[in-house]
């Protein structure tokens, strides 16, 4: 049989493997597993790592039963991954100290309120923002809270890492990251790409604790010991979940951007060699390099995106399947002009508010489960928009460029051509939906020298284009209503 390469696409709320055709990259089989969130307090999130290690081994077995292929067809494994997300192991038993927590997790808000003047340099070495949100701060407070750990941590005896680098321990034995899941830490300088003893010594890591970064297609080791893959298959491929999705929608240089949709929405713009310093608090982040070349990334991060839309249907229970809330916002009455501001979980890109909570504005006694699924749909799309504008003002120009997006929410043709209506901008369906683990194997594929760039962007299917049809003028009087609600959300929480 013809060779097939393997994507591990570990998600925050679920696991999936994804076996591809490394010539024409066709799906030929797919697995899905969802994952028990756990939410021990307000604000908290956390995952059982050995619940996520299961639902990997178990979707890579289904994937290639699904796709008709022995484990030893395959020829390179790829990894993408929920980012930030952190876990501690023990390195001779391999077992987790304590639950994952999740990029979620606003845990740290009060270290990161407190330390706010620490901002501007940290901003200025890591790219990103000092907010929960990030890796560090989780990983800091663990040691705080567990004295016990920090002097383990000390003596060599535990590993840390993002979840990809939990599952290639798993896997090949080794402690190794990429730079794009590296450089969401805090603890990585991203312009000599390499961890900062001064970041290092300011949230209290030990140096011991961390893993060698590597280039995203290289080199990360060979499967060893495990019962779903045979001792050798190579780990080719790795990219935080985000910079997978960017890769796999071939954007492969300076003003190619992408949007996906999944549990968050997230924007990134590649900005090519030049990592460019946000004036609009965007992030500046790795995106994933094949020539061993450091590659950047604007991003916008927007918390909340498929998730309000599950809270509609798990919360309040106004729908049965995420699907049918289409067909619910078409029936809104356009009278009812409801905003919903869906901070959940904070307000990200560009407010950083981790205090911030949902906020409804215009309810009124005709307000109906149809004004509210619109309401939820259009608060994504405006601040989808409000970074697409951060990040024109950034580079100085308005892109022109449709806007490639992805991911679960842009099954929802509703919601595109929305979204092409605030932006005043078309926007592009992938042809292929799985933009994230198509990524994570498209990078595999190059590692394992199957296919490169060049070729790759050649086979690039096009997607289906929403072109926007609001007048300008009620474009600009929808967000301006749009950002007087955040304006009011933020001054009342921050
Ligand atoms: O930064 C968090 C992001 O990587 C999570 O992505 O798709 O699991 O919501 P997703």
């Amino acid at each position: 049989m013809p060779p097939v390469v393997l994507a591990i696409d570990q998600g925050t709320t679920s696991s999936r493997a994804v076996v591809y055709d490394p010539t024409t990259f066709a799906p030929l089989g797919v697995a899905q597993q969802e994952i028990e969130q756990h939410y021990p307090r307000d604000g908290w999130v956390e995952h059982e790592p050995e619940d996520i290690w299961y639902s990997v081994a178990r979707t890579c077995r289904e994937a290639l039963a699904a796709a008709g292929r022995a484990p030893k067809d395959v020829a390179a494994v790829g990894i993408t991954n929920q980012r930030e997300t952190v876990v501690v192991w023990d390195r001779t038993t391999g077992r987790p100290v304590h639950r994952a927590i999740v990029w979620q997790d606003r845990r740290t808000t009060d270290f990161c309120r407190a330390r706010a003047a620490d901002g501007p340099w940290l901003t200025a070495k890591t790219g990103l923002v000092l907010d929960p949100y990030f890796s560090g701060t989780k990983l800091r407070w663990l040691l705080e809270q567990q004295p016990n750990l920090r002097a383990a941590a000390e003596r060599g005896e535990l590993a840390a890492g993002t979840i990809d680098t939990f599952l290639m321990w798993r896997l090949t034995g080794n402690h190794v990251t990429d730079a794009t899941n590296a450089s969401r830490t805090l603890l990585f300088d991203i312009h000599r790409m390499a961890w900062d003893d001064e970041l290092l010594t300011y949230f209290g890591v030990p140096r011991a604790l961390l893993p060698t970064v590597k280039p995203s297609a290289g080199d990360f080791g060979v499967t060893k010991g495990l019962d779903f893959l045979p001792d050798g298959v190579p780990v080719r491929g790795v990219a935080g979940d985000q910079q997978a999705a960017l890769f796999g929608q071939a954007c492969f240089g300076p003003g190619e951007a992408k949007c996906t949709y999944g549990t968050g929405a997230f924007l990134l713009l590649h900005t090519g060699d030049t990592p460019v310093a946000s004036r609009h608090r965007l992030l500046t982040t790795a995106a994933a390099s094949t020539d061993g070349k450091p590659k950047y990334a604007l991003e916008g991060a927007v918390f909340v995106a498929g998730a309000a839309v599950q809270w509609l249907r798990d919360g309040l229970h106004l729908f049965r399947t995420a699907a049918e809330s289409e067909a619910l916002a078409e029936k809104s009455n356009p009278a009812e002009p409801v905003l919903f501001v869906p901070g959940l979980v904070g307000l990200g890109a560009p407010h950083w508010v981790p205090e911030a909570r949902g906020v409804m504005f215009g309810l009124t006694r005709a307000t109906t489960a149809a004004d509210l699924a619109r309401a939820a749909l259009e608060g994504v799309a405006f601040q989808v928009a409000d970074l697409i504008d951060a990040a024109d003002h950034d580079l100085g120009a308005a892109g022109a460029a449709p806007l490639k997006v992805d991911g679960g929410m842009a099954r929802n043709d509703r919601f595109l051509r929305t979204q092409a209506d605030f932006l005043g901008r078309p926007v592009v369906r992938a042809a292929e939906a799985e933009s994230t683990a198509l990524g994570a194997a498209m990078l595999a594929a190059v590692g394992a020298g199957l296919t490169d760039e060049a070729a790759l962007r050649a086979r690039s299917a096009a997607g289906t284009r929403f072109d926007p049809t609001l007048p300008a003028g009620e474009r600009a009087a929808r967000r301006a209503a749009w950002q007087k609600a955040v304006r009011a959300v933020v001054s009342f929480y921050a």
